[in-house]
């Protein structure tokens, strides 16, 4: 049954950055936007699986470092240069902890 699980603080995501988690279904990259939002998605891209967690975050975007498609952080849709769709998870914040739900 998916659950909020803690994965740690604001701080410990840089600007722009992203790190993974790992569950029993995979890796969940955890973005930071330059405005701290917080944003999860699977680390796998839409379009060949390569891992969105090491990509460039860039406005609500995330580009993937394989072939640069574009992915919105918090839709999870492809956006350019064709469509798309990575798996979004419900993150929160609270007092400066992330939770998951997984
Ligand atoms: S695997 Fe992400 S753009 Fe190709």
């Amino acid at each position: 049954m998916a659950d909020w699980i803690e994965i740690g603080r604001i701080e410990d995501i840089p600007r722009q950055g992203a790190r993974t988690v790992r569950t029993g279904e995979g890796d969940i990259a955890v973005f930071r936007t330059a405005q701290d939002k917080i944003h999860a998605l699977k680390d796998e891209c839409p379009h060949k699986g390569g891992p969105l967690s090491q990509g460039i975050v860039h406005g609500d975007r995330v580009t993937c470092p394989m072939h640069d498609w574009q992915i919105q952080l918090a839709t999870g849709e492809a956006v350019a240069p064709d469509e798309g769709c990575a798996r979004v998870y419900r993150v929160r914040v609270k007092e400066g902890r992330i939770f998951l739900m997984v």
